[in-house]
């Protein structure tokens, strides 16, 4: 099995500086070596860190409420060819960020490709606190680490081809292949866009309720079997217990074994085709940054089919 790696130092689509240092940080601590060492796991990457401080526009001004909008658009369209590529060559695609607007690339790479490549559509496993679909308007932020899903489902649209318009329908994910896990911090914009549009979705309280194990039936289950699934996890969807050092911490969450069955489930299915890593921030409460870190490592090794014995 072939695995493409891309990191991704970008920190643009949310105000806090040091998240563009996750990716160096997971790859210190060994993550690279443990896929293939460990997991005999093929690796392609080119042993650079891409910052994209060469795509950093000159003027930059807010539009539509959203921050840093040209510099994140740019960014995510090249992010969005090197995974494509990737997943054109049939290699499984593991994305390390950066912060979670980075995913604006991913999807749309992996989604175009898999259309290309399989006619197929793609399905999204998003495990978050947060849900991400905030479209400009309804954002109470502006930071457009809150809005990806929205570009991606098609609910947000923006015709400037500077600022997303870049995104075309091939890029684009079904709002009914899209499941959530581990949300807790939902705006009020975001819950009225999921019940509209009856988008699936297990809070904690549904982990709660049936556990993690019915859960990720429930999840898969909706999914359907021999769909290519794209797993994009958010750090701050584990408990700040196991994950500290992130820049929207919410208590609350999933454990680090809740976290890696997530992760192995997926594995298990056969049909994971992409993986981002994201929110890691090593400079917030740094004293927990290299436990931020491990827990990291740990989630893209179950995902990456890593196994208990
Ligand atoms: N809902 C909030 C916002 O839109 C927080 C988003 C946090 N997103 C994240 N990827 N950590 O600003
Ligand atoms: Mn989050
Ligand atoms: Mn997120
Ligand atoms: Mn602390």
């Amino acid at each position: 099995n072939e695995l493409g790696v891309v990191a991704v130092g970008f920190s643009g689509g949310q105000p806090k500086p040091g998240v563009d240092a996750a990716p160096m940080a997971l790859i210190e601590a060994g993550l690279i070596q443990q896929l293939e060492e460990d997991l005999e796991l093929k690796v392609a990457y080119d042993g650079q860190v891409h910052s994209f401080s060469e795509l950093f526009p000159t003027e930059d001004p807010p539009h539509r409420n959203m921050k840093r909008p040209k510099f994140c658009s740019t960014v995510t369209k090249e992010v969005s060819e090197q995974v494509y590529n990737y997943a054109m060559d049939g290699k499984l695609v593991l994305t390390l960020g950066g912060d979670h607007s980075i995913a604006i690339g991913t999807i749309s790479g992996t989604a175009r490709a898999v259309r290309e490549r399989l006619g197929r559509e793609l399905a999204v496993i998003w495990v978050d606190a947060h849900a991400d679909i905030n479209t400009p308007e309804t954002s109470e932020s502006g930071n457009i680490h809150g809005m990806p899903v929205s570009f991606l489902t098609g609910l947000a649209k923006e015709e400037r081809p500077d600022i997303f318009g870049w995104l075309k329908e091939h890029h684009m994910l079904s709002t009914k292949k899209l499941v959530y896990i581990g949300l807790r911090d939902i705006d009020k914009g975001e819950k009225k866009i999921l019940k509209e549009h009856g988008i699936k979705a297990f809070s904690m309280h549904d982990i709660d309720r049936h556990g993690i194990g019915k859960v990720m039936d429930m999840a898969l289950g909706w999914i359907g079997s021999d769909t290519p699934i794209h797993l994009s996890f958010d750090i701050d969807a584990l408990d700040p217990m196991w994950a500290p050092s992130t820049g929207t911490a919410v208590r609350g969450g999933l454990t680090l074994r809740e976290g890696d069955f997530i992760a192995e489930c997926v594995a298990e299915t056969g049909c994971l085709i992409a993986l981002d890593l994201v929110e890691v921030n090593p400079s917030l409460d740094e004293h927990g940054a290299s436990d931020t870190v491990r827990s990291g490592c740990s989630i893209v090794r179950c995902a990456l089919g890593d196994t208990l014995l």
